[in-house]
């Protein structure tokens, strides 16, 4: 949550800083800023709402920010509103010292009243203005010191950037359970709080780890660990393609991301299906392959999207590994008193591999000393970083703030995880090639509903004005049904709820009515009769039915308003091709009430708070 961003090199600052929180802009975007040092003052412009106010703004106010050196960040509001007083860059009394923020500072209220005692005033509402006003306090003439000084004071999770008028050529930063990570790039050296603000001009990374220190300046960079002892790290080389960040053409990042799916499933599975012996291969689960014949119990862990995942992985495991899985949502493992034994193993998963609750969780976990596993994205990300052993998605960056591509590769991820453990335990050789077979054809059943786009649009185009709307499924689509409303309610803010459609005569179809349409997701599954016999109910009380049904079902006509087709697929792996025509209608629903669909609003892409 929240981008930061800093600069120090050869080249003017601001160009590069206001690319990257373009960027960054899907991490927060309600208010940004930047702070650009001549070389003598430092100059601030900052902006509330997105990029492009920032960019209007700092055309009007004409200001020289000319300089080499400079920070910015663009907002996710946690202590107080979206306004210019608590947009960042942040600053001390003197107005010497400017930083920006990612994450909370816990102990902000005891800290300001110390430093109101000592007559510092604050301006805004903000954690963040704590910290500029600590360091300030701190200060003598060494702005590392003072650095050093404050960070003993503050509780909670930051990545912070900060740079002061009196060493002009200098910027400090320092993170704790909060990403961060510098670029070093030709003469030129960038701090950000995600690759994607680097990745532009250089791919040479060093990401740092809690309670390191780097100081950038002219000369390079040193890092410092939490003794304040200089360290060498190793530098990465990170292989993302550019384009992969850009729209290619396409509208919106979503829409784009969703047509990408055909391509990110072949990427998630590419080396990792042995046909020939039914089998799957997971090289980043060797080196806990034999703890792993042991485990007769998983904890998943995740939040949104990621935990819907996880709900689809608890049908495969128990169904085909025989293994007793519990989804938790990561936010309440972490305070709940789990019971885990020796042979029980917490998998999280997570498309940034930054979520605030996720983290929590596996550190719960391995606190408790069992094994834990992680379904990650973002290659290098704290959480993969966290985990005893993963397995990574490979489906690139996902810029738009709603996850479509990650959920399918996330499920994709966990059939394999299913045949993995399955063929370590019952399952036979037969149904671990019947798998792994479908799993090949699932590009090209992906691509025969992208051809419905069209369709599909139009049925929105019959939907977007409804005020609610339900979403039901059964078994493995289940799941699909809350991450079908969880969709819609982000994207067009319409209220939607997902239900088991079994659940909807237990208390909510007392809301069904002519004006309050469902969609079912209802392929020829185990399901299939209980689920007809659902929408039948749902029709009997004049509510309007969105069907999602296998290709051939022409029965299911009769008694639905419109239906969209899927091709037919093992059961296990249907939600990988129902939830495409969920993607594309929440799409286009949030199109034609005119959202902002890569940047709903009140949301972030990777939710670093709690
Ligand atoms: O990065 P993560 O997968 O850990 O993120 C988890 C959720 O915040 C995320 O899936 C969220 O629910 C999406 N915006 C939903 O589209």
């Amino acid at each position: 949550m929240c981008g930061i961003i800093g600069y120090i090199g050869q080249n003017k600052a601001l160009p590069v800083l206001l690319d990257g929180l373009r960027r960054l802009e899907y991490r927060g975007y309600d208010s940004a800023g930047v702070a650009v040092c001549d070389g003598q003052e430092i100059i601030t412009v900052k902006a509330v709402g997105k990029i492009v106010e920032l960019d209007k703004k700092i055309s009007l106010e004409n200001k020289s920010l000319q300089g080499n050196v400079g920070i910015a960040h663009t907002r996710w509001a946690t202590h107080g509103k979206p306004s210019l007083e608590n947009a960042h860059p942040h600053c001390g009394c003197k107005q010497e010292i400017w930083l920006a923020h990612n994450g909370i500072i816990e102990n902000y209220a005891e800290l300001k009243k110390l430093l109101e005692k000592k007559g510092h005033k604050f301006l805004s509402e903000t954690d963040t203005e704590v910290i500029a006003h600590l360091i300030e306090e701190n200060y003598k003439d060494d702005l590392k010191i003072a650095l050093q000084k404050s960070l003993k004071l503050l509780k909670g999770a930051y990545g912070i950037v900060v740079m002061h008028a009196k060493e002009p050529d200098t910027i400090l930063a320092v993170k704790k359970g909060s990403p961060l990570l510098v670029g070093l790039g030709d003469k030129e050296t960038i701090i950000a709080s995600d690759v994607s603000a680097i990745i532009r001009y250089t791919d040479k990374i060093v990401y740092l780890e809690d309670n390191e220190i780097v100081k950038v300046n002219k000369a390079g960079f040193k890092i410092f660990n939490s003794d304040y002892e200089e360290i060498s790290k190793e530098i990465k080389k990170v292989e993302i393609d550019k384009n992969e960040i850009e729209k290619s053409g396409f509208p919106h990042f979503m829409l784009k991301e969703i047509f990408e799916q055909p391509k990110t499933i072949t990427d998630s599975v590419r080396g990792r299906l042995v046909l020939s012996e039914g089998k799957v291969k997971l090289g980043g689960l060797e080196s806990v392959q034999e703890k792993l014949r042991e485990i007769n119990r998983i904890i998943i862990v995740g939040c949104g999207t990621a935990y819907n995942a996880g709900l689809v992985g608890e049908y495969m495991l128990e169904e085909y590994a025989n293994i007793p899985v519990e989804v938790e949502y990561a936010s309440e493992f972490r305070y709940r008193k789990p019971i885990l034994d020796k042979n029980t193993a917490v998998l999280a998963i997570s498309q940034s591999g930054e979520t605030a609750d996720t983290l929590a969780a596996i550190k719960e976990a391995k606190e408790k000393g069992v094994l834990t596993l992680g379904i990650i994205n973002s290659v290098g990300s704290t959480i993969a970083r966290e985990v005893d052993a993963g397995i990574y998605n490979h489906a690139g960056p996902e810029i738009s703030v709603a996850s479509t591509k990650a959920f399918t590769s996330q499920v994709i991820i966990l059939a394999l995880l299913t045949v993995f453990l399955g063929r370590q335990r019952q399952m036979s050789f037969i149904t671990g090639k019947r798998i792994v077979e479908e799993i090949e054809n699932l590009p090209n059943k992906i691509n025969k509903i992208l051809k419905q786009e069209k369709d599909i649009k139009k049925i929105a185009k019959k939907y977007y004005k409804s005020k609610n709307f339900a979403f039901l499924g059964r078994k493995y689509n289940e799941p699909l049904a809350f991450e079908g409303a969880l969709k819609l309610k982000e994207l067009s803010y319409i209220h939607a709820e997902g239900f088991p459609s079994g659940e909807m005569k237990h208390g909510p179809i007392a809301m069904i009515d002519k004006n309050f349409p469902s969609l079912f997701i209802c392929p020829q599954d185990s399901v299939y009769e209980k689920n007809i016999s659902n929408i039948e109910e749902i029709k009997s009380r004049s509510g309007k039915v969105i069907t999602t049904a296998t290709v051939g079902d022409e029965n299911i006509k009769n008694i639905s308003d419109q239906v969209i087709y899927i091709p037919k697929s093992l059961e296990m792996l249907t939600p990988i091709l129902a939830v495409i025509p969920l993607q594309l209608f929440s799409y286009y629903m949030a199109v034609l009430n005119n959202r902002d669909v890569d940047k709903p609003r009140n949301l972030a892409k990777s939710v670093t708070v709690e």
